[in-house]
């Protein structure tokens, strides 16, 4: 090969986007300069902090630039190194994006010595979503054996491993995911006690038998509705990390009717952001690690093949087909 295939940010999305939203252009493969590495990415990121970047409103983080390489996570090999960090051949975690091949400063890339454990791992349990999992649960909720926790988008590729974390933890662990293939997952294969379908049309009357205690901590993934249906089931001092709202990212979620709640059960409520702390990401990444290589922490991928087909997986991400991290296969 001896081009670079790479999507562009072509135009901002109205509500949801589509793949005319994005543009596939080729360049050349990029050579090093002092200091900097060539990576091959094998695997490439999609997450649903995305779809946030692709508009160009306040947040937390600068917008995607317009016409750019779309950003994002991405795992592969070195090609060509002008910095003694790194060897040719050498496996690394970076942020290159949606292509093929790229070229950055070599401190900003992390290398992957464990071979035990997947290279396309290092983008979900073992990366940006493991740790969030981590961080949410173990800085802000801080779960209790015999507590009730609560964690939606629960197949995912974050709330998969706050659950499992939370049942390490001798929590009673009530996922909620969309569908039954999902809800079966969650239970037989991440060992949660039980889950709920939101897309049900009881799905109110299924959460409140499911939690016939309360809830003392959510690790809230979704907004809208689900919220508000988990916040009338805060129990007194509940603790709620509020990690993601991906209901509202492309269209107005149904409005919160439960904030009395907070006042009520006295809830510490409190958003956070994965890159705020890359001061505890070592300490996560190691204790996740072990974890995996035990067996005692499980994962699903959702894996698609090719970059041209990365448009289309990052629109199915959004619309709940994926089951697990997603990941776009690049060789
Ligand atoms: N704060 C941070 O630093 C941070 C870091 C990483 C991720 N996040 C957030 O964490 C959440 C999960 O991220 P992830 O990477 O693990 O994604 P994911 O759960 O692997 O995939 C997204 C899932 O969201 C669910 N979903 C989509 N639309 C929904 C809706 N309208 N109502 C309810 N559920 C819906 C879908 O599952 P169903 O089929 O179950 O609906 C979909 O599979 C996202 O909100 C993301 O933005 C935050």
């Amino acid at each position: 090969m001896t081009m670079n295939k790479q999507w562009l940010l072509a135009s901002r999305p109205t509500g949801w986007p589509t793949e005319a939203n994005f543009r596939l252009v080729e360049t050349a493969i990029p050579t090093a300069d002092d200091g900097e590495i060539v990576v091959r990415n094998h695997f490439m990121s999609l997450d649903p902090y995305m779809r946030g970047r692709m508009d160009d409103g306040k947040s937390y983080a600068q917008p995607q630039p317009l016409d750019q390489v779309m950003q994002g996570g991405s795992v592969g090999e070195v090609i060509e190194s002008r910095s003694p960090k790194f060897a040719v051949g050498d496996k690394v975690r970076g942020g290159l994006g949606w292509q093929q091949y790229g070229k950055a400063k070599a401190e900003l890339f992390v290398k992957i010595t464990e071979t035990r454990v997947p290279l396309s791992a290092y983008l979900g349990v073992l990366g940006m979503p493991g740790v969030t999992a981590w961080m949410g649960l173990s800085q802000i909720i801080e779960p209790k054996a015999g507590e009730t926790l609560v964690v939606s988008a629960a197949s995912g590729a974050v709330g998969g491993v706050v659950g499992q974390l939370a049942k390490a933890k001798g929590c009673h662990v009530v996922g909620i995911a969309g569908g039954a293939m999902k809800c079966k997952l969650v239970v037989e294969e991440f060992g949660f006690d039980t889950c709920v379908d939101y897309k049900a049309a009881d799905f109110r009357e299924k959460f409140k038998n499911a939690t016939p205690k309360g809830v003392d901590g959510y690790f809230e993934n979704v907004g809208g509705e689900v919220l508000d249906t988990v916040f009338g089931r805060m129990n007194a001092f509940g603790r709620v990390a509020v990690c993601g709202l991906i209901a509202g990212y492309n269209e107005a979620a149904a409005p919160m009717t439960q904030f009395r709640a907070i006042l009520i059960n006295r809830l510490k409520v409190q958003g956070f952001i994965v890159s705020e702390r890359m001061d505890l990401w070592p300490q996560a990444l190691q204790e996740l690690a072990g974890l995996v290589v035990s067996g005692n922490l499980k994962y699903r991928e959702t894996v698609a093949q090719g970059i041209e087909a990365a448009p289309r997986a990052f629109l199915g991400l959004l619309k709940g087909e994926n089951v697990g991290k997603q990941v776009v296969k690049l060789i």
